[in-house]
């Protein structure tokens, strides 16, 4: 091959017309239902308190550390919220961000070794539904699994975003019966964190 052959070759390169996507990671594990959830389209049905929540959770994902907890009852919107915001995490960078419900990760049969370990290493994890669960008898193997997984985002700096339908208070008053290790759990999530509560009144009644 000629050098101006090999020229031609990288000038058809930088000025080709091959398409040039934009940074964009994906989403993992986000159910159908979900699959849509957008920061926009909340926006245009939220009222002004909401709008105020929402901010903060724009504000917290762009630049995420910790834990953001998305609180309130069941119906609220906290998945749809989660959701929304995951999308727009990896609209912005070539990363992979991971959805998972709580109870499948807990549960080694439901979440293999492999996929436990990309939940472990996700760049945003949401864990959805966390205190429905904590609300049980969480085994000590359950919890084992739980703390594994928040340790190891907490060690490397991983934020992760919480979904559940009471709030870190209530959440600490339910763990703290369980036997030795389980404050740590409570330190892993809590070292770092912001609480959001969803107003289901206020959605109801904005227009
Ligand atoms: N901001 C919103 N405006 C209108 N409907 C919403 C909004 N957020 C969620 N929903 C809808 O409300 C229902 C419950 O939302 P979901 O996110 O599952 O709540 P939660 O996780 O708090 O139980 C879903 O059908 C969802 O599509
Ligand atoms: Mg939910």
């Amino acid at each position: 091959m000629s050098r101006q052959t090999v020229s031609d070759l990288l000038a058809t390169l930088q000025v080709g017309d091959a398409p040039n996507p934009e940074p964009c990671g994906r989403v993992v594990g986000l159910p159908t239902r979900f699959a849509d959830a957008d920061v926009a389209a909340l926006r245009a049905g939220f009222g002004r308190a909401e709008m105020a929540l929402l901010d903060d959770a724009v504000r917290w994902v762009d630049a995420p550390s910790g834990t953001l907890f998305l609180e309130g009852p069941v119906g609220f919107g906290k998945t749809t919220l989660a959701a929304a915001l995951l999308r727009r995490y990896v609209a912005a960078r070539p990363v992979d961000a991971h959805f998972a419900s709580t109870v499948k990760v807990l549960n080694p049969y439901a979440t293999g070794e492999a996929d436990f370990t990309l939940l472990e290493r996700a760049s945003l994890l949401v864990l959805d539904d966390l205190l429905y669960l904590v609300d049980g008898d969480l085994s000590a193997r359950e919890l084992s699994r739980l703390y594994r997984l928040l340790n190891e985002r907490w060690a490397n700096r991983r934020p992760t975003i919480v979904t559940m339908n009471a709030d870190r208070a209530e959440l600490e008053r339910r763990l703290a019966p369980s036997p030795p290790g389980d404050r740590r759990i409570i330190e892993r999530l809590c070292d770092d964190c912001i609480e959001l509560q969803l107003v289901g009144a206020s959605r109801r009644t904005a227009k």
